[in-house]
């Protein structure tokens, strides 16, 4: 791909591994204990900045300045003011992409080329939101109580929300999280992940350019168990949404209930995708196979479960590890690497560990499988795509979110069966069908118990079509209408009019 800037040059421009303060009431902070981390890239091990590690009198002090805000000055903004706030963020966006992208592939690994293209989606996000700021109304409802009694309802925002999200995807989750709490007039604490905070902080820099007044977006950078943990619990915050693991989407539930504050999470998932016997092989080899790949399998819907019709089973197995061997690994930054690092040290262990586990379990291994090492790779975590065939589905890499670049091809001989197989998991999140009769794509999409289901295409994600999990891949559901439900309350009111 041919870009019109040099993200090289760029780069050196963006982090001397200098330190970059918080955002908290529309002050730029160093932590309260004056700790800090250290912001790595991925790719290099080299340290881009540092930033303070906030922690829990950092988030009580974000949380008093957003509430401040939410009963104060943000308030009195009309939602067509709000509307206003929202556009400006989105033509600043556009002006700044470069600087967002290059700033997310340096921090998270992302190859530049995909950070690049979320332009879209993340700008369209704000503009979605910034639309629906003027279009939020209750409802006029006709009771049958006797008298004359006027009944309607309000739509008001919640309060504070708290937003705690991952490594893998900062701007688009920053922006999930921030657009809709700005359009409906509630403010935001935002804790980014500790392996990924950087663009978060150039993020808020944008908010106050765009005149979001002080305390409406705050972000604290600082790690899950300090300041993650604080705000998952703290009695003023009225909601949390979550995006990130299972494990740590339950440990924020739990916390949640101090204060009963309402919770939606969005978490992990073992996504099956499954190609039955008269699919458009040619097409289904590519999506299939970057349907996990495209940031190393460091997504949430990672279609890593992979069932292939037994007829065609051998064949298309040999064609995704094929397509695997040809992928480009490297720095993201270089406008040709298609798939760039592991986030960190710890990550690139567990999945290998879920590779070793994967052969120890007797599943053929046709791609991949090891680490990369070599000059390119020195200081990085890389780990080359990898593709087992013949996995049984009890096999611990068909079970396990490996959140890795790992894919389990598994054959099957009937659709009852396959959808039997295909539901035989704690998660929800997204599945992947591929054939050419509609019928079998319709009864398909209809009994894969998935919050997404993607027929001849996977990973498309809409600011207006709702996203989100069944079962333990989470509740609540970001995009679209239904996403700004959850950051309003329902108010009945009742006017005894004679
Ligand atoms: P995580 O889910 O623990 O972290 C996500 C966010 O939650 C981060 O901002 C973190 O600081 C925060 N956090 C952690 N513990 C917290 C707590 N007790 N209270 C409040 N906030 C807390 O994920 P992590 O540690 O980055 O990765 C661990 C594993 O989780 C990965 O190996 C992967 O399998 C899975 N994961 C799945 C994601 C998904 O979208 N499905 C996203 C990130 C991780
Ligand atoms: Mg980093």
């Amino acid at each position: 791909m041919t870009l019109n800037f040099d993200p090289r040059a760029k780069a050196t421009t963006l982090y001397h591994g200098e330190f970059r303060p918080m955002f908290i009431g529309g002050k730029w902070v160093a932590a309260q204990s004056g700790d800090v981390m250290q912001a790595l890239n991925p790719a290099t091990g080299e340290v881009l900045a540092t930033v303070p590690r906030g922690g829990a009198a950092d988030i009580d002090a974000a949380v008093a300045a957003a509430r401040a805000a939410f009963e104060g000055p943000w308030s009195k903004f009309s939602p067509y003011e709000r509307q206003c706030v929202l556009l400006r963020i989105a033509d600043l966006f556009e002006k700044h992409w470069e600087e967002l992208s290059v700033s997310d592939t340096l921090d998270m690994g992302l190859p530049i080329t995909r950070t690049l293209a979320n332009r879209r989606r993340v700008i369209g996000m704000l503009r979605f939101y910034g639309g629906m700021a003027t279009a939020l109304h209750g409802e006029a409802i006709d009771n049958s109580i006797p008298g004359e009694i006027v009944t309607f309802t309000r739509r008001e925002p919640v309060g504070v929300v708290g937003a705690i999200i991952p490594w893998n995807a900062p701007t688009a989750a920053s922006i999930w999280k921030i657009a809709p709490a700005l359009a409906t007039g509630c403010t935001i604490v935002l804790k980014p992940s500790e392996d990924a905070s950087l663009t978060p902080l150039l993020i808020a820099k944008l908010m106050q350019e765009a005149g979001v007044p002080d305390g409406v977006v705050n972000v604290v950078t600082g790690t899950g168990a300090e300041a993650g943990a604080r705000l998952a619990e703290h009695p003023d915050v009225n909601k949390i949404v979550f995006t990130g693991s299972t494990l740590t989407g339950q440990a924020i539930a739990r916390a949640g209930v101090t204060n009963l504050k309402r919770v939606s999470l969005e978490l992990g998932g073992k996504s099956p995708i499954i190609v039955c016997r008269d699919a458009d092989i040619d097409k289904a080899v590519p999506v299939a196979a970057m349907a996990v790949f495209v940031h190393s399998g460091q997504i949430c819907i990672a279609g890593s479960r992979l069932f292939v019709a037994r007829e065609i089973h051998d064949e298309f197995v040999r064609r995704v590890a094929e397509f695997a061997g040809k992928l480009r690994i490297g720095h993201g930054i270089e406008a040709e690497t298609e798939i760039g690092p592991l986030i960190n040290a710890r990550q690139a262990g567990k999945v290998e560990g879920y590779i070793k586990a994967g052969s120890d379990e007797g599943a053929r291994l046709v791609a991949g499988g090891s680490r990369l090492t070599g000059e390119l790779y020195d200081g990085g975590n890389f780990i080359a795509p990898t593709v087992f065939g013949a996995v049984s589905d009890k096999m611990t890499i068909a079970r396990e979110e490996i959140f890795g670049p790992v894919i389990s091809a598994m054959p099957f001989d009937t659709l009852d069966e396959v959808v039997a197989r295909a539901n035989a998991t704690p998660y929800g999140l997204a599945a992947g069908i591929f054939t050419t009769n509609l019928g079998t794509a319709h009864k398909l999409a209809r009994r894969i118990k998935a919050g997404s289901v993607w027929v001849n295409m996977y990973h498309a994600i809409d600011p207006a079509v709702p996203f989100g999990g069944m079962k333990m891949s989470g509740y609540g559901r970001e995009g679209g209408i239904e996403h700004l439900h959850e950051y309003l309350e329902t108010k009945a009111v009742w006017i005894q009019t004679d």
